[in-house]
C-alpha cells in the first residue's frame, strides 16, 4: 500500500458534549488523520495525479505553491514520495511549527509579509507566481483558482459523508479559503439531496461574508486575524457561492474557545479552523426546528499550534481567555 492510498476515508466522529438542541446531532470528519496531517492531502493528491496522467507534471519537476502551510505539507509529502522538488511561499503569520515541518520534509520555504497587499510583489501569491514563471519544469497547483480542488472534495469528502450518514444529512458547515472544501462537498451533498444546507464560516477580517451578502469585495473589511487557513483578502475562483446557502462570521475567540472545548471534552486537539467549524455547526444547530444532522470537518491538528492556541501565555498576550475554567472540577 502506498502512503497516498491512505488519503481520505477519515474517521467521522459524533461530538457529544456540545450545547445543541435535543434531536440535533453534530458529526466531524477528522481530517488531520490524513498522512500529510490535513484536509489538503485530498486535493493535492487529486491534482498531482491528474497532472501526471496528462503529462503536465514530469519527472524531476519542481512544484511551486502559495500556501498557509497545510497545502505545503501535502505537497511536501507528495514531493518526497514522488521525487519532486517543492518551493512553497507562506505568509509570515503561519506558525513556526508549520514552517519548520515543511523544511524538515525537504521543501524550500519562502516567507512573505502577511501585511503585503494582494497583487503586490511581496504578497505570497505574487511571489509564488513569479517563482513558477522563473523556474524551468515547474508546476503550480493553483489551488485558489483550480476547479480540480473542489472536484477532489466532490469525489471524496462528499461521497464519504453520504456513505456514512446518507439522507439523514441536514447541513454541511465549513470555513473556506480556496473554497475547495465547501464548494465540492456541498455540490455533492446537494446532488444527493438538494435540501442539504451549506453554510460557510468566514473570519472577521475576510471578504467572503460581505461579498456573499452584498455582492461587493470590500477591501476596507480586510483586517488581521489569528486563525490560519480560513478567509481571504481576494476572491478565489474555486469558491462557488452557488453551492452555499449562508455565510456566518466568526471571531478568533469563537474558534479558540471551541478548540479548547474539543481538546478538553472530546479528546480532539484541533487547529483554529476546526474550532471555527464546530462553533459554526453549533450556531446552525440552534436554527434547527426539527431533528437534524450537521456535518463539518476538522481540517488540521492542534499540534501545529501548541505555541499559540494552546499556550496560555500567548492567549493572554493577545487578549484571549485561556479557558482553563471551562473544564468542571470533578465532583468528589
Ligand atoms: C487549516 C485549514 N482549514 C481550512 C482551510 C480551508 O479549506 P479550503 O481551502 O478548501 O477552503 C484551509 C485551507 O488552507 C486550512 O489550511
Amino acid at each position: 500500500m502506498t502512503l497516498q492510498s491512505f488519503i481520505g476515508n477519515t474517521p467521522l466522529v459524533e461530538l457529544k458534549t456540545l450545547d445543541v438542541p435535543a434531536g440535533v446531532r453534530i458529526f466531524a470528519k477528522v481530517e488531520y488523520m490524513n498522512p500529510g496531517g490535513s484536509i489538503k492531502d485530498r486535493m493535492v493528491s487529486y491534482i498531482v495525479d491528474d497532472a501526471e496522467r496528462r503529462g503536465i507534471l514530469k519527472p524531476g519537476a519542481t512544484i511551486v505553491e502559495n500556501t498557509s502551510g497545510n497545502t505545503g505539507a501535502a505537497i511536501a509529502v507528495i514531493a518526497a514520495t514522488h521525487g519532486y522538488r517543492a518551493i512553497l511561499t507562506l505568509p509570515d503569520k503561519v506558525s513556526k511549527e508549520k514552517q519548520d515541518a515543511l523544511r524538515a520534509m525537504g521543501a524550500e520555504v519562502v516567507v512573505c509579509p502577511t501585511s503585503a497587499p494582494p497583487h503586490t510583489s511581496d504578497h505570497y501569491v505574487t511571489r509564488a507566481l513569479r517563482i513558477h514563471a522563473e523556474t524551468p519544469n515547474s508546476f503550480m497547483l493553483n489551488q485558489y483558482d483550480n476547479p480540480l480542488n473542489a472536484e477532489a472534495h466532490f469525489h471524496s469528502t462528499g461521497p464519504e459523508i453520504w456513505a456514512a450518514l446518507g439522507p439523514s444529512v441536514t447541513a454541511f458547515v465549513a470555513s473556506g479559503s480556496t473554497g475547495g472544501t465547501i464548494s465540492g462537498t456541498s455540490r455533492f451533498l446537494k446532488l444527493k439531496n438538494p435540501a442539504v444546507r451549506s453554510v460557510l464560516l468566514d473570519p472577521v477580517g475576510s471578504i467572503y461574508h460581505r461579498y456573499f451578502h452584498d455582492g461587493v469585495v470590500d477591501s476596507s473589511q480586510i483586517a488581521p486575524y489569528f486563525v490560519e487557513g480560513a478567509g481571504e483578502d481576494h476572491l478565489a475562483k474555486c469558491m462557488d457561492f452557488s453551492a452555499v446557502d449562508d455565510v456566518l462570521q466568526f471571531t478568533d475567540a469563537d474558534a479558540f474557545d471551541t478548540c479548547r472545548h474539543l481538546a478538553q471534552r472530546e479528546g480532539l486537539i484541533c487547529g483554529g479552523t476546526s474550532g471555527a467549524n464546530v462553533w459554526g455547526a453549533v450556531q446552525v444547530a440552534h436554527t434547527m426546528t426539527e431533528p437534524a444532522t450537521i456535518v463539518t470537518v476538522l481540517p488540521d491538528s492542534g499540534n501545529k499550534y501548541i505555541s499559540k492556541i494552546y499556550n496560555p501565555g500567548w492567549l493572554a498576550e493577545h487578549g484571549f481567555t485561556s479557558g482553563e475554567d471551562r473544564v468542571p472540577e470533578p465532583t468528589p
